[in-house]
């Protein structure tokens, strides 16, 4: 039986991971903005076999409850051995181009808070020299582009915070997991009409997300063609990337 800690547990990937820990009987806390949406997830998790759910309810942009925060799951779940990183926000690129403290605020949900939470989470697992830390990042960290360059680059940000803590930590045997989905079918990809090949689930997500904690992956991109995409992306010389509009 694992103990898990999931924050932005309200997500819809956060969800379909967490009901995967709940059908194998484990231990779940779970941190979300949204009460009434939290207690609907809990009592499901419940229903499928998690030995048990507490909640608790926060907006993650307040970094000054993220201490209560580590302290409550610390204290339901002593034995804490994984953290899931889930929540995040979808910003709308030109509205941030227009407006200082959208960008901001975007940079603080996707980057800020994640940082805020995860310093003072890997003193405590650094000290106990076991467990898992697993964060939603993006592909859209992988290169900066015009449609969406304020969301890539709080994702890249945090990708490479988790690649140096990721090295600090394997010194304690501590894992560091960065998870890059492409295009999931989840509420925060509601309003963007086209639905293509490259589209996955949130399940098939969740899948992956706990196939990479098991084999102890330090990088998983999510379906796994997205390595391959994101690798010519990148390989692309940056003089006739700027003329691409992508
Ligand atoms: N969907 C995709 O195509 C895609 C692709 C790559 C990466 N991702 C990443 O996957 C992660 C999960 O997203 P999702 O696709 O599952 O979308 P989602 O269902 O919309 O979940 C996002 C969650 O983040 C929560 N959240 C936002 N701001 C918050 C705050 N200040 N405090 C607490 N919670 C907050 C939302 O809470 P509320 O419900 O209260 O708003 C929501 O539950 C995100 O990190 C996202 O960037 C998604």
């Amino acid at each position: 039986m694992s103990q898990v800690l999931v924050i932005g547990a309200g997500s819809a990937i956060a969800e379909a991971t967490a009901r995967i820990y709940a059908g194998r009987g484990d231990r779940l806390f779970l941190v979300a903005r949204d009460a009434v949406r939290l207690d609907i997830v809990a009592d499901d998790l419940r229903v499928r076999g998690a030995e048990q759910v507490d909640v608790l309810v926060a907006d993650l942009t307040d970094h000054d409850r993220h201490a209560e925060i580590i302290a409550a799951a610390m204290d339901a779940m002593p034995e804490l051995d994984i953290v899931l990183v889930a929540h995040g926000i979808l910003p709308d690129q030109e509205n941030c181009q227009q407006n200082v403290e959208d960008t901001l605020y975007s940079i603080d949900v996707n980057f800020l808070s994640v940082v805020a939470l995860l310093t003072p989470l890997a003193n405590q697992l650094e000290e106990r020299a076991k467990g898992t830390v697993a964060v939603i990042s993006s592909v859209a960290g992988d290169r900066g582009r015009q449609s969406n360059y304020v969301y890539g680059s709080a994702k890249s940000g945090l990708d490479a915070f988790l690649q140096g803590m990721r090295n600090r930590l394997s010194k304690s045997a501590v894992h560091v997991l960065t998870i890059k989905p492409g295009f999931v079918d989840t509420p925060m990809t509601a309003h963007i009409p086209e639905r293509g090949i490259l589209w996955a689930q949130p399940e098939d997500v969740a899948a992956g997300i706990v196939k990479a904690i098991d084999k102890r992956r330090n990088v998983v991109y999510l379906p796994g063609f997205w390595a391959l995409i994101m690798l010519i992306v990148r390989s692309i010389p940056e003089t006739i990337f700027k003329k691409l509009s992508l």
